[in-house]
């Protein structure tokens, strides 16, 4: 039977300049029913016994075997192996935005530090929460479905390994610890001022992300933390933020209500302030011989409709 190619991405910080890619041939009958973790866990055990990677319940639950699989984070212990062959191989890498211990094996001590910077814990609102252990602390079945979902979070890192604003900027949390810090500020029980949780979030670049929606895709858990983040901005707006982020939102979405479409010619003044580039596009406009004006939007012929929509939308969200 056929050979699968499975190449792997090795890199030992004390030895090793840079990672390097290193091909292991397996047998198509062996990989059969097998998990990429079972054919990690096959290669280490009878071709080389220095591959290093991180897996501990192989049930999908402990969150530790995160890695690229075909350049998508996934967990390797989910994953059937074959489903994965194309052009008879499979490329697997750590995941990124995080330091390489070893091979597979990453550092996840960076963005622990980056969820704790975003209190991931409850702090008791002694009217919810009684202060003896003889009555309970009760949460009703609606409140509890608020949050529900955003406690699924196993902490795999696949969608931060997968995340673009991180991979830019490194003051940026991530998405899962902003999946956290939502959980936390809908959670009936917490008595953290909602302002102080929201304000950990712009300090930690709210805006940063750029909805890419690759944290979506990511996720073994169905967890969506880019419609998250979203929420968590509302939330920003709703508490009076005024950074340049909240102000691109608010005037965008005045925009796209009153025509259609976004002011491009004042979206720097009503966004940022920022008098000085449009007075630069007046110069472009005025070299061209074009009036602004002509770029002025108007709404169009069913904008109407259109603002039912819209408005409709926005219930739906509440
Ligand atoms: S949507 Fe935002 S949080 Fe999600 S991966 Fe993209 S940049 Fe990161
Ligand atoms: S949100 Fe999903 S992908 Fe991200 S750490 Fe949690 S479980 Fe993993
Ligand atoms: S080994 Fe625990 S999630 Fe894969």
């Amino acid at each position: 039977m056929a050979n699968i190619l499975i190449q792997i991405q090795r890199f030992n910080p004390e030895t090793d300049d840079k990672p390097y890619m290193q091909d292991y041939e397996v047998s198509k009958d062996i990989l059969t029913g097998m998990t990429i973790f079972d054919a990690l866990a096959y290669i280490k055990d009878k071709l080389d016994p220095t591959l290093t990677y991180r897996a501990f319940c192989r049930s999908a639950i402990c969150g530790s075997c995160a890695m690229k699989i075909n350049n998508r984070a996934k967990l390797a212990c989910k994953e059937q192996i074959l489903f994965h062959v194309k052009n008879g191989k499979v490329v697997i890498k750590p995941l990124e935005n995080a330091k390489i211990i070893r091979d597979l094996a990453v550092d996840v001590d960076e963005a622990l530090d980056k969820l704790k910077q975003l209190k991931p814990w409850l702090e008791e609102d002694p009217k919810k929460v009684p202060d003896s252990t003889k009555s309970e602390s009760l949460v009703l079945p609606q409140e509890f479905a608020q949050y529900d979902k955003l406690t699924d979070c196993i902490l795999c890192m696949a969608c931060y390994g997968s995340c673009s604003a991180k991979s830019v900027s490194d003051n940026y949390a991530g998405p899962f610890q902003f999946t956290k810090a939502l959980r936390f500020i809908k959670d009936s029980r917490d008595g953290v001022d909602i302002d102080e949780r929201i304000e950990l979030c712009l300090d930690n670049g709210l805006w940063d992300c750029v909805q890419c929606q690759m944290c979506l895709a990511a996720c073994p858990k169905g967890l969506t933390s880019a419609d998250d983040i979203q929420e968590l901005r509302r939330y920003a707006i709703a508490c009076g933020d005024e950074s340049t982020g909240a102000k691109r939102a608010v005037t965008w979405f005045r925009d796209v209500f009153a025509t259609g479409q976004i002011d491009k010619y004042n979206l720097p003044v009503n966004a940022k302030g920022d008098i000085a580039k449009r007075e630069e596009l007046a110069k472009e406009f005025a070299n061209r011989g074009i009036s602004p004006d002509k770029f002025a939007p108007q709404p169009f012929e069913k904008i109407d409709e259109f603002r039912k929509f819209i408005r409709k939308v926005e219930e739906e969200v509440k």
